[in-house]
């Protein structure tokens, strides 16, 4: 009898070890497909990759804010950079996206996150490779006075605000429209760039059956200040200064402007050049290649130069369309007045 009851008692607690250890490993089944609770789980996850931050889709450049921004400031950093992921398209974050793009091989520089930044950011990161920040540009520092990052396309040049008197826009190139004269001259250059979108420009001013001619771009420090000098011994200093450019305060030097002019006006730059079908369709069309007309008429207290309908500025069109839309200046488009 008391064989037996022995014998029950060992069966009842053999049942109940096994229930206990089922029970346990259930508990560790759910456990494993929940999030993790202690502190050692979430060690686990962070051995796992990193829950992923996506590179944005879409173009962003200075002035834009919100989640995308973040996103690629977080991205930067990944690769090398410490940047504030605060979503604003500061001047430091397009000092990284330039630097960064400085660093590719073949890449075209614009300080514009765009789709051939993505891709080469997206190859960073799956290939684990790090950029050396400011290998390519230089930190910005808080001189206000010279533009530290001269090769971004929303580069403000003004009168506060200068080119480095030894910069040299890199990939200058002749765009193929027509000029009003035969020789071949430094100043047919842009940047490859606004080349490409103002020969785009007057293929559809051709198409419109309008006659623009281009007139003058890329102009060199030294060239400036030649221009310059002779204009100030023809009108004197100040009024010299309304219309044009002490040296490296010339965006032309940038290799983003363009002078643009027609044959009812003998290729002049005056202020004409506003009431021609030419001038009056670069008013209506030339944001829709990315040129700005930089020195609109009414904002001569913003820009301080006098208007001048012929100079185009490319900024890229998104900025364009906003600045042509709203009737802004290059200044006001970037809170700087
Ligand atoms: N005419 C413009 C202001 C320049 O000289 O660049
Ligand atoms: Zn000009």
């Amino acid at each position: 009898m008391l064989k037996k009851g022995l014998s029950v008692a060992f069966v009842l607690m053999a049942l109940l070890f096994l229930a206990v250890a089922c029970n346990n490993q259930e508990s560790k089944d759910q456990d494993s497909n929940s999030a993790p609770t202690s502190e050692k789980d979430g060690q686990d996850m962070k051995e796992q990759p990193e829950e992923d931050v996506t590179l944005p889709e879409t173009t962003l450049h200075k002035t834009d804010q919100g989640k995308s921004v973040q996103s690629l400031q977080e991205i930067l950093n990944k690769v090398g950079y410490s940047l504030t992921v605060d979503g604003e398209f500061n001047a430091m974050t397009t000092w990284a996206v330039t630097d960064f793009q400085m660093q590719q091989e073949g890449m075209p520089v614009s300080g514009i996150y765009n789709k051939a930044t993505k891709d080469a950011l997206s190859n960073a990161i799956e290939n684990e490779l790090s950029v050396e920040p400011a290998a390519g540009l230089a930190k910005p520092d808080n001189d206000k006075s010279t533009v530290s990052n001269p090769h971004e396309i929303l580069t403000l040049v003004n009168k506060e605000h200068a080119l480095p008197a030894n910069f040299v826009p890199r990939n200058l190139v002749k765009p193929d429209v027509r000029f009003p004269f035969t020789e071949s001259l430094p100043k047919m250059q842009m940047r490859e760039v606004a080349a490409g979108a103002l020969e785009e420009m007057f293929q559809a001013g051709d198409n419109a059956g309008i006659d623009l001619f281009a007139q003058s771009g890329y102009r060199s420090y030294e060239r400036q200040d030649a221009i310059f000098a002779s204009n100030v011994a023809q009108h004197g200093e100040e009024a010299a200064n309304t219309f044009s450019a002490r040296p490296g305060e010339s965006e032309h030097q940038s290799g983003l402007t363009m002078d643009v002019t027609s044959p009812d006006i003998g290729y002049k730059l005056t202020v004409e050049f506003g009431e021609t079908d030419e001038g009056q369709w670069v008013q209506q069309h030339a944001a829709e290649y990315g040129f700005i007309i930089r020195y609109p008429k009414g904002k001569e207290d913003i820009t301080k130069y006098q208007y001048e309908p012929w100079h185009l500025r490319y900024v890229g069109q998104d900025a364009a369309k906003e600045i042509m839309q709203k009737g802004l200046t290059l200044e006001e488009y970037l809170g700087v007045k």
